[in-house]
This record gives C-alpha cells, structure tokens and sequence, in this order.
C-alpha cells in the first residue's frame, strides 16, 4: 500500500467511513450503491477499499458518512516504544511539513496502553520527531482546527493509524447558518431518509420540520445534488502533499458532479412548522442548499395531512418541549393512526409516540440523536 500520492492513481487502498450508532446499515447500503469496493457491514463504521480518487469521492458524495479515513498503518503495540516505533515506520513528512498543524486522537480498547490521551500524546511525539530530523522544523498541534488529523485505534496491543480525509465532520454541509431548537445532525436526516425506503420521487412531508434538515436532504438525494458539493474544503486539500494538479483533479470531480445534479429532477417536498421563525430559517438553509421544498406555516394538529397515500419523515419534538402540552404525543397517536395509506417514519426522542400509536411498527431502528437514544419507527398505516 502506498498512501504517499493523493492524486488519483488505481493503487487500492483501506478507507473507513465512520457512521453514527444505528445508521451504519443505511450506510453500507449507500456506499454500494456509489460503486465502492469491499464494503462491509460493521458495528461503528463501514470499512471499503478504494483509490485516493474514491476517497475524495466519498466525501463529496457520502450523505451518511460522518468522516471518511484512510488506513495509513498496522503494527503490534504492545508498549509506549512499540507505538512511537511503530508510527515512525511510515513517512509522515509526505503530509505533514512543518507548515500544516497536527491534531492526534486514540482511543484503547484491552491493551497495555490503557490511557488514549497518552497515546494521542506519544504518537504525536513521534510524528513530529519525524518531520524535525526530516526538515529542521517542527509541525504545530491545533486541537481545534488541524490540517491533518491522525486517528489511531489500538485495541488487543495492536494499532491502526488512520489520516481523516475530512476535516470537519461530513454533516456540517455549509447549507444550514442557523438552526431552530434540536435540528437533525443532515447525516442523520439522510440515514433515515434512506432508512424509511423512501423511493426518492414520490411526494414526501416533513410537517415538523424545524429548520428544514429532513426536507433539504430528502429533496438534495432526490435531485441527485451531491452533499458535499457546499463544502468549500475537505481535510485532505490542506496536506502538504495536495499539489497544484491535485487541486486541478479535484476541480474537474466537483465540475461532473455538478453536471450530474444539474440534469436531476426532484420529487415534490412539503414541510410545515407551527414556528414561523424557525420555517425563516428553514426557507434560507433551503436557498443556501439550491433546493426548493415547499414551505408552509401551519400545525400538523389543525392540518394533518390529507390524500389516500404518501410518505410522511418527521422529527417530532421531544424533552422539555413536549412540557407546554403534555397530550400532544396523544393527539399525534392518534393523528397517526388515521394516516391510513401511507408510510410514516418517526424519529422519536421518547418512547411515548410507541406508545400512542396502536398500529405496530413494520419495523424500527434504534440511533442516537447527539448522546440521546432515539428510535426510528416505521409504519405502513392500513
Ligand atoms: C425536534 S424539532 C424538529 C427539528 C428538525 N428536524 C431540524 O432538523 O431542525 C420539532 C419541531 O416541531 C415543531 N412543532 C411542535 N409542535 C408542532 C405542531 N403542533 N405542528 C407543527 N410543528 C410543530 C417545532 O416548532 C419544532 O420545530
């Protein structure tokens, strides 16, 4: 394996995508739907091989992925020497120069190493040690806002050390300034999208649709526009090794993406909100995004949806919020039960809305929400 050349070449190389609890199936599936090789169903984040090319592609066009990273090195690390040797094995210099800064993370699983913040620590030491002796000058550490960010794994004393590939996480689009109360990480809004077997051309409504993320990302897939086509820079472009001509090669990758959403026709999308601030807000994320759902200001209470069938996604509130009116999971039980027809999907932050609606789920999906347990729960209303 040579990770040395971050232009595309046809040298296959070890990636993971690194999904949120629960949505690690949609994941899979999406990643094989891209045309990515050697996917495989894995607890935490799914494992592909590839080409530098796909790696770049996977940010630019992964809805699901939280981060995409590339396999840089395996050895057994049995002790502190063991790492720092280990690390030192592999040339470092060829993306870090003293110019970009560094940021090291690890997590330890059943090793002699128990403590991550010490190996962060250790294998930081020995890549900056590296590129001193290589070039007489010592690369930064910035926690906050690293160039090249190193994630290692060591688990049984063996590690895996990993480059990220994106920077800041994959959900942070660029399309959503602003936010109302509780938005849907748009990793998350995609997975259940995906999750919900929406068919992606028939009608679908978010009717509490906050700041838009379900609407947004459900009329993005629909229209074929890639996710990450917002982003004004993924992790890799700041790599020392990230030349002229890469930059050109990531340019012409951008520009037929581009021309592919230009030709996508998107499937009718409604979203409502009793709040017509946050609706604002949702109606200026959807310009940023270059997608039109059409919004409306209404409660689902007083204007449930009507017609014979649809798909109906939709985060409901949940927490303090359903405080101001404590039947409002019962009011929705029932509104739900009615829907007879159509496929509703709920990402539900408590277990009451199970519990109101008496239809049984065709099935459910347990994800987190940020540190809270939710449930999709997927209904096919006879
Ligand atoms: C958990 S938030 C949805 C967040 C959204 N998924 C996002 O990513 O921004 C729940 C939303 O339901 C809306 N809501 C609460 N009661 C409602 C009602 N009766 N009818 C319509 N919307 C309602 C709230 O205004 C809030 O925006």
């Amino acid at each position: 394996m040579t990770t040395d050349d971050p232009t595309p070449s046809t040298e296959a190389l070890d990636f993971y995508a690194a999904a949120i609890p629960g949505t690690e199936k949609a994941l899979c599936e999406e990643l094989r739907e891209l045309g990515f090789g050697s996917v495989r169903l894995n607890r935490g984040g799914i494992p592909f091989r590839g080409t530098w090319h796909d790696g770049w592609r996977a940010c630019l066009e992964s809805r699901i992925a939280q981060r995409i990273q590339v396999l840089v090195n395996r050895f057994p690390a049995p002790t502190q020497d063991a790492l720092y040797a280990g690390i030192r094995q592999f040339d470092w210099s060829r993306f870090v120069s003293y110019r970009q800064t560094l940021a090291v993370s690890a997590v330890c699983h059943g090793c002699a190493i128990n403590h991550s913040g010490f190996a962060a620590l250790k294998i930081k030491d020995a890549i900056v040690d590296q590129v001193r002796e290589k070039t007489q000058a010592r690369p930064d550490v910035d926690r906050e806002d690293a160039d090249v960010r190193v994630f290692a794994h060591l688990a049984n004393d063996k590690a895996a050390v990993y480059l990220d590939l994106s920077g800041e996480p994959l959900h942070r689009r660029g399309y959503r300034k602003e936010a109302g109360e509780a938005p849907l990480r748009e990793t998350l809004a995609a997975a259940i999208l995906r999750l919900s077997q929406w068919d992606r051309q028939s009608p679908l409504t978010d009717p509490m649709c906050g700041s838009g993320t379900i609407a947004i990302e459900a009329a993005m897939w629909s229209a074929g526009i890639a996710p990450g086509l917002l982003r004004e820079r993924f992790g890799f472009e700041r790599w020392a090794n990230f030349t002229a001509e890469s930059a050109e090669a990531m340019r012409a990758l951008r520009g037929s993406l581009r021309a592919q959403a230009a030709s996508g026709r998107c499937a009718r999308i409604i979203a409502s909100d009793s709040d017509e601030s946050v609706l604002e807000i949702a109606r200026q994320n959807a310009r940023t995004a270059g997608v039109k759902p059409s919004f409306r200001q209404h409660s689902i209470l007083e204007n449930p949806p009507s017609g014979d069938s649809g798909t109906l996604i939709t985060n409901p509130p949940y927490g303090v919020r359903l405080e101001k009116d404590p039947l409002f999971c019962r009011r929705m039980g029932a509104l739900v039960t009615r829907l007879h027809g159509w496929r509703v999907g709920l990402m539900a932050g408590t277990p009451d809305y199970r519990r109101e609606i008496t239809a049984a789920p065709r099935f459910s999906v347990p994800l987190k929400n940020g540190d809270l347990d939710c449930e999709f729960l997927v209904y096919d209303i006879e």
